[in-house]
């Protein structure tokens, strides 16, 4: 028995590491190279149906304690994407596709487009760099008839990723369990800014970012407790985690999975082996057989 293999809905990882969507860009081989250097698997960057061209430059700015981006989803669009998805098939290398569409009707024609190409979905509802990035979660209205439509058209487990930056994490999570989805990715990076004192003008190009890494962990382990608490389907926490003893707390607060973006500009690829190694020195020395033993165990009285 493998001790790090992990269950999502009806996904089977051979570890409860992901590499986190957009990160690395959307190049096939960066993809290849994630899995192979230990990733249980990888979530590629968020397409849309037409391409997107993103925000004026600069669009990442670094921070003592994280990272800004305003990249703003740009993409090659679905058909000229569908090449790199092709060839990490041919190498069997297993892949979530992130979705972000700008209606119903996008996210569908996505959903059906990249069928047989992705194991399961990330349906983006939480991207603060683009206009439309949000907007399905303003209300739970809108985001239950998206999630049930997008349901209706694919057989694979669709999980959405959802933004800390709404009044009720758990009421949104629970109106997206409700509507059918098979887990939630908590969370997105938090809309954010930074200006130059000397130059008296916010640093990037697109005056706003999404900020990563680091200062955001304690936002993402709370709402993973939160979620984990309160919700029957999985829960795949993201933010700030750039070590093992990250991973751990996200376990412990409930996550059955972890995603691990900016951290791999610091520590390159070999966090993934670094991570799993860790989890499993520390079952070992807890006196557990595998990780599923230790998901949501903080939630003990
Ligand atoms: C450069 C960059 C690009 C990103 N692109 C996407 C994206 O395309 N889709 C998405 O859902 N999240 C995207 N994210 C958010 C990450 O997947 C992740 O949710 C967030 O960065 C928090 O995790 P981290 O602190 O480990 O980076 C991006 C983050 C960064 C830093």
């Amino acid at each position: 028995m493998n001790p790090l293999e992990v269950k999502i809905s009806k996904l089977k990882l051979r570890n409860p590491t992901m590499l986190a969507a957009g990160v690395l860009g959307i190049s096939s081989s960066l993809l290849e190279r994630i899995y192979k250097s230990g990733a249980g698997i990888v979530v590629t960057k968020s397409i849309s149906k037409n391409p997107i061209r993103g925000n004026r430059n600069p669009v990442v700015y670094e921070l003592r304690y994280g990272l800004l981006n305003s990249i703003g989803l740009s993409n090659p669009g679905c058909v000229e994407f569908l090449k790199e998805l092709k060839e990490l098939r041919e190498k069997n290398i297993p892949v979530i596709v992130s979705l972000y569409g700008e209606s119903i009707d996008e996210f569908k024609f996505l959903a059906k487009f990249f069928e047989e190409y992705s194991l399961a979905y990330e349906i983006n509802l939480s991207c603060p760099n683009v206009e439309k990035g949000l907007e399905f979660i303003k209300d739970l209205d809108s985001t239950y008839n998206l999630i049930k439509e997008v349901k209706s058209v694919t057989r694979r487990p669709i999980f959405v990723k959802i933004s800390a930056t709404v009044n009720d994490v758990v009421e949104l999570g629970k109106t997206c369990e409700e509507a059918g989805a098979d887990g939630i990715v908590a969370i997105n990076t938090i809309k954010a800014m930074k200006i130059d004192i000397n130059f008296k003008r916010p640093v990037l190009g697109g005056i706003f970012g999404g900020l990563s890494g680091e200062a955001i962990k304690p936002i993402a382990v709370r709402c993973v407790y939160e979620l984990s608490r309160e919700l029957k389907i999985p829960i795949i926490g993201c933010g700030g985690i750039s070590s093992g003893e990250d991973a751990v707390e996200f376990l412990l607060a409930g996550a059955s999975a972890i995603q691990v973006g900016t951290a791999i500009y610091k520590k390159g690829e070999k966090i993934f082996i670094e991570i799993c190694r860790f989890i499993l020195k520390y079952l070992r020395e807890n006196g557990y057989k595998s990780v599923k033993e230790i998901i949501g165990l903080a939630h003990r009285d």
